[in-house]
């Protein structure tokens, strides 16, 4: 339950300002202060789930979403409702002038003008960069191509604390299984650069595929990861892995032609899987044939849960980013 979060974090609305009035582009961009306090003002957002505010009453999100989404758009959509503002949605690129070649740059001038926050998806790693560099009003990457996902990213690690609180007190390690390459994958390519910020509340990290190493993490990744402390190992054999882990994140390659469903094969999860009893599995979805539907009603199924809380997760994020921190803590 969130409260249990809550009650493993002390409030520090001074972490939380640094958050505060800027732009979401990378995983990077956070310490574990700061990310500590995010998630605790998440936490308070899903104890009280029914309770809308009027925090962002008057204030227009703009929605970009240029490639599909089925989660990531509509959670930070209904993030932005339950506080109170209003939304203006782009699904379809090609009803904008980007259609006629306009840059992102020239819309990012314009958004300046209609809303006050942006949020963006987009299949090029570079488009976040390049509306930033136009943009007063705060932008989020809600996915720029195989580069990045950080709000993807947040929401994972939320779902493990609020799972393990007593990671966070330093009682607990968990043994993390992450499927999927780092090197490809934005999704796990953001959660290993905050699994680097929390070294000390995971014994061991597995990433699991079949590649060489130098195939598997961006130059310097590896190094940066043991630097700071993460106890990283990497295999080619799931069933190997599975026995021992905590948490099992999988991920599925969406953007590499047909390989999804090849390495969905290979690197599959089933309710036959030698998991461990209490071994919980997340995914940020939309899933293919690495994950089979077998294991939906079984106490693995965290990935449900992973895709609610990124709800509040988003609920939070936005407030810190349109709102001065002082009035945050005064709504919650
Ligand atoms: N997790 C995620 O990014 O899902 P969508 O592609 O549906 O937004």
């Amino acid at each position: 339950h969130p409260k249990n979060l809550l009650r493993a974090i002390q409030e520090d609305g001074d972490h939380l300002g640094k958050i505060t009035n800027r732009h979401i582009y990378s995983a990077d961009q956070f310490d574990q202060e700061s990310l500590l306090q995010l998630f605790r003002l998440a936490a308070k957002y899903e104890a009280n789930p029914d309770r809308f505010s009027t925090s962002l009453q008057g204030q227009i999100l703009i929605s970009a979403f240029y490639e599909p989404s089925t989660r990531t758009r509509l959670s930070f959509e209904s993030a932005w409702h339950r506080l109170g503002g209003d939304i203006m949605s782009i699904t379809d690129r090609s009803t904008t002038g980007l259609a006629k070649g306009e840059s992102l740059a020239d819309v990012g001038e314009m958004f300046n003008n209609y809303g006050d926050c942006v949020v963006l998806r987009d299949t090029n790693a570079g488009s976040v960069r390049d509306m930033m560099n136009a943009l007063r009003i705060p932008i989020i990457n809600a996915g720029n191509g195989t580069d990045e996902h950080p709000t993807q990213a947040l929401a994972d690690l939320y779902t493990i604390l609020k799972w393990r609180p007593a990671l966070i007190e330093g009682d607990e390690k968990a043994n993390l299984c992450i499927i999927g390459l780092p090197s490809k994958m934005r999704t796990v390519r953001s959660l290993l650069k905050l699994i680097a910020l929390f070294p000390e509340c995971f014994s061991q990290v597995t990433i699991v595929n079949d590649k060489s190493r130098e195939e598997m993490f961006d130059p310097g990744q590896l190094e940066q990861l043991l630097e700071a402390g993460v106890n990283i190992h990497t295999s080619g054999n799931l069933n190997e892995v599975l026995p021992d882990a905590d948490v099992v994140y999988i991920n599925a390659i969406a953007w590499e032609g047909n390989s999804f469903s090849q390495y969905g094969n290979q690197y599959h999860i089933d309710s036959t899987s030698p998991l461990k009893e209490d071994a919980i599995i997340l995914h940020p979805l939309a899933r293919g044939a690495e994950l089979c539907c077998s294991l939906d009603n079984t106490p693995h199924n965290w990935y449900f849960a992973q895709a609610r809380g990124a709800v509040f997760l988003r609920q939070a994020l936005l407030t810190c980013l349109v709102r001065r921190v002082e009035r945050v803590l005064d709504i919650v």
